[in-house]
């Protein structure tokens, strides 16, 4: 089958790889009124997506690579949406001998930011636009909005941002979809969006697991709390959907639903770049880290078979007097923690816009995650607010705000991370959030001591607090002071 000549060039936007992402997409830009060209490498789900969705629009189906391309109006505007990977390599090397100078390829899969780069380079020699766009929200974002982050040249935004902007959620009238900075910006924006959703998760998770030891509450019960804690300052998705989840029962045992699901979460990946990007960059985003640790943590099945029953644990008996005292100390510690967590994944993005050459606007990537992906909350209004005010503010809990916010909250904070300890609730990201809140405000860290000792065992030299300069001391001589 090759294209109608009348459908040659009509074509605004196309989609190849029609899977279930892919497919939403293209029914999101067919219902925005955007004549949509549509390939896949076999075609009959192309087909079945015209079959069943016609409704949406005017689709515009092709067997072959070169049909669909042909079928596009210049400059072509191409959305890729299958697995990161060679999957992705493998289609643009098919698609980019079809293509014209000036033509835009959009990669909407969720790729390593460095193979994004590598990506964008190679088309740009060709003069082609690559645009590495994060999408956020799944299928139902993609269908109905989905949060938008494309990277790429601001020529080719220039031409492409209007489409996805059309078809990306909106909050208060504003699209989720800004361009994020040059060739890996999108990606990378998309992979910290994760890393932040992964401590969101742990924490929440964490505050469950306290409530329940320390309450001896139901799942249900648990359930209610957070729908409570829904209508205030925690407003999001992950807490309406951890509300949603508590309160569900298992049809088969008639159980409280969490407590048929098996202990060990799982990731794809993205939690795991985000950590390694911190440790590249050398910025501590400890919430992401060990909310990426407490995954791995519970799926080591024999360490954990090893260990349970067997560790002593000397913990305390819970004894709450006032439960409603109890919870509120809770979700102040969830709140002050999640702003850490925040606070550090911001942190990254700042290091990494200044490393890569990006100029990331943190205020703007807070407005479009305001809607459509996992993270979206009222708080993150409160974020772009904070970055308004202070673009280049050094540190997120350090706006007026954030700092009021959490003073509201450190007393319960404290009280929460210690009665963890002595009970044995696990709370890594609870505990981690408050050693850095600690660590990031102290006059002066316990760093000289590790200073003085590299250069003991080293000679890694120091600088003092009392002069400019370079100094050695001679540990195994007259440990006389050298200036180096
Ligand atoms: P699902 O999301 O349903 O699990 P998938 O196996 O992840 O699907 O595949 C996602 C998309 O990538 C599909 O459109 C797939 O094409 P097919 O329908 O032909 O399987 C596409 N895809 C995967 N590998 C590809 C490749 N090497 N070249 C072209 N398209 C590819």
């Amino acid at each position: 089958m090759s294209v109608p000549s009348s459908a040659v060039g009509t074509a605004q936007i196309g989609v190849t790889g029609l899977a279930v992402m892919g497919r939403n997409l293209a029914r999101n830009f067919a219902r925005h009124g955007y004549t949509v060209a549509l390939h896949n490498r076999t075609f009959a789900r192309t087909q079945s997506l015209v079959a069943e969705h016609a409704a949406d629009g005017t689709f515009v189906p092709s067997e072959s690579m070169a049909d669909f391309v042909a079928s596009l109006a210049r400059p072509r505007k191409v959305v890729i949406m299958v697995q990161a990977g060679a999957a992705t390599d493998a289609v643009i090397d098919e698609l980019v001998p079809l293509l014209e100078e000036g033509d835009i390829v959009v990669d909407a899969g969720n790729a390593h930011f460095p193979d994004t780069i590598r990506r964008e380079a190679a088309l740009r020699e060709r003069g082609l636009h690559f645009v590495g766009t994060g999408v956020s929200g799944g299928e139902e974002g993609a269908l109905n909005g989905p949060s938008i982050m494309p990277g790429g040249t601001a020529e080719s935004y220039a031409s492409l941002g209007p489409i996805l902007e059309a078809i990306s959620a909106k909050v208060d009238g504003v699209p989720c979809c800004t361009h994020v900075g040059p060739d890996g910006a999108g990606h990378f924006v998309k992979m910290v969006h994760n890393g932040i959703e992964y401590a969101d998760m742990q924490l929440i998770a964490e505050a469950y697991d306290l409530l329940r030891h320390g309450l001896g509450a139901s799942a249900p019960e648990i359930g209610e709390v957070f729908a409570a804690w829904n209508t205030g300052d925690l407003e999001s998705y992950l807490i309406e959907v951890t509300a949603e989840v508590l309160a569900h029962t298992d049809a088969a045992t008639g159980a409280p639903f969490v407590d048929v699901v098996a202990d060990a979460a799982e990731q794809k990946g993205t939690g795991r770049w985000t950590v390694q990007n911190g440790l590249d960059l050398g910025v501590p985003i400890t919430g992401i880290a060990e909310a990426t640790f407490a995954r791995a943590l519970s799926g080591s099945a024999p360490q954990r078979a090893a260990a349970r029953g067997v560790l002593p644990a000397d913990t305390l008996e819970w004894n709450v007097p006032e439960p409603g005292a109890f919870i509120e100390d809770v979700r102040l510690a969830l709140y002050a923690s999640k702003v850490v967590a925040y606070s550090q994944g911001f942190d990254q993005i700042a290091a990494a816009s200044a490393q890569y050459g990006w100029d990331i606007d943190r205020g703007a990537m807070a407005r479009i995650w305001r809607g459509g992906c996992i993270i979206r909350a009222k708080f993150l209004d409160r974020i772009t607010q904070a970055y308004e005010r202070d673009a280049n503010l050094p540190l997120l809990l350090a706006d007026p705000y954030f700092t009021a916010a959490v003073a509201n909250g450190v007393a319960a904070w404290r009280r929460i991370v210690a009665a963890a300890a002595v009970h044995g609730v696990p709370t890594p990201a609870f505990s981690s959030s408050l050693a850095y809140y600690d660590g990031v405000r102290a006059d002066r860290l316990p760093a000289n001591l590790i200073q003085a000792q590299r250069d003991f065992f080293g000679a890694h030299t120091y600088r003092r607090t009392d002069r400019d300069g370079t100094f050695h001391t001679d540990w195994s001589g007259d440990r006389a002071e050298q200036t180096w």
